[in-house]
């Protein structure tokens, strides 16, 4: 591998989606790729407006099924293919008196979005992946799957069960040269965090002390790894789960 390499074309020519990717950490990917020369498809219920041109935009809830039928069509109809595939698009509800009080129709939401949404929509794009020269998938997971955390204990599960479900694919379709990692975000600062701290009642830097370089990531801390996972500079790499975290699960 040269030394000279270009981060601004090592994407010419490949086609992403990724989503979730309207704000917070999946719009800090989403402009990484667009910036290493990828075409690039974002996806959110909604398009928000602070969207950059650069983006095509596909509209649809990953939670349901129909949702993802509708974003796998946009996304191919926009993109003309599929090289990288992105699944960012998560999140939850925190509940302060505990595990026990999270209410099953949360605990179906929450596997819905964090797990069901990656299966569902890798599963209608595979066949656009097998037909790239470089297919990579990312799933964006979370350091709270490997830790007890009592008021998203269902989100923290759902992710848990795509790191595993990750591991496998990862395995079955090295064949089909796909490659399939992990990003695991510590507390990283965007809409959906500061959301998650107001709704507890907690200050936005809730975390920070147990954070070994001692504060928040940003979103673009994330989008440079995912950068990295899914570039020629990641081709020996499938089914690892990279820690983006300050150091927080190393504790
Ligand atoms: N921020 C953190 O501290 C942190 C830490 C660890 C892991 N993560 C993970 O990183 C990912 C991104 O988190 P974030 O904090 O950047 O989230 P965020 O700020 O809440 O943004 C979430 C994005 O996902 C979209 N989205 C939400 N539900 C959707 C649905 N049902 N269908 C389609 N799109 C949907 C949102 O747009 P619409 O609302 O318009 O649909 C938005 O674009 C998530 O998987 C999260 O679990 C985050």
């Amino acid at each position: 591998m040269s030394n000279q390499l270009d981060l601004s074309k090592e994407l010419i020519g490949r086609r992403a989606l990724v989503t979730g990717g309207t704000r917070g950490i999946g719009a800090a990917i989403a402009q990484r790729l667009v910036d290493a020369g990828a075409k690039v498809a974002v996806t959110a219920r909604s398009r928000g407006e602070a969207l950059p041109r650069d983006f095509a935009f596909v509209a649809g809830d990953v939670a349901s099924p129909a949702g993802v039928a509708a974003v796998a069509e946009g996304a191919l109809e926009a993109l003309g293919g599929l090289d990288i595939l992105i699944n960012n698009a998560g999140g939850g509800s925190g509940f302060p008196q505990g595990m026990t009080s999270i209410p099953d129709e949360e605990w179906q939401a929450g596997f819905a979005l964090n797990l069901f949404a990656a299966i569902r929509l890798t599963n209608a794009l595979l066949p656009a992946l097998r037909e790239s020269k470089a297919g990579a998938i990312v799933n964006v997971s979370s350091g709270a799957a490997t830790m007890a955390v009592s008021p998203i204990a269902h989100y923290a599960a759902a992710k848990a069960a795509l790191n595993s479900y990750s591991r496998t694919l990862a395995v079955e379709l090295a064949a089909s040269n796909i490659r399939v990692n992990v990003v695991s975000p510590g507390p990283v600062t965007t809409p959906g965090s500061r959301a998650f701290s107001d709704a507890l009642g907690a200050p936005p830097d809730l975390f920070a002390k147990k954070i070994p370089l001692g504060h928040y990531g940003s979103p673009e801390d994330v989008a440079e790894v995912v950068a990295l996972l899914v570039s020629d500079r990641g081709k020996w790499m499938t089914g690892s789960l990279v820690n983006v975290d300050g150091g927080m699960s190393a504790r």
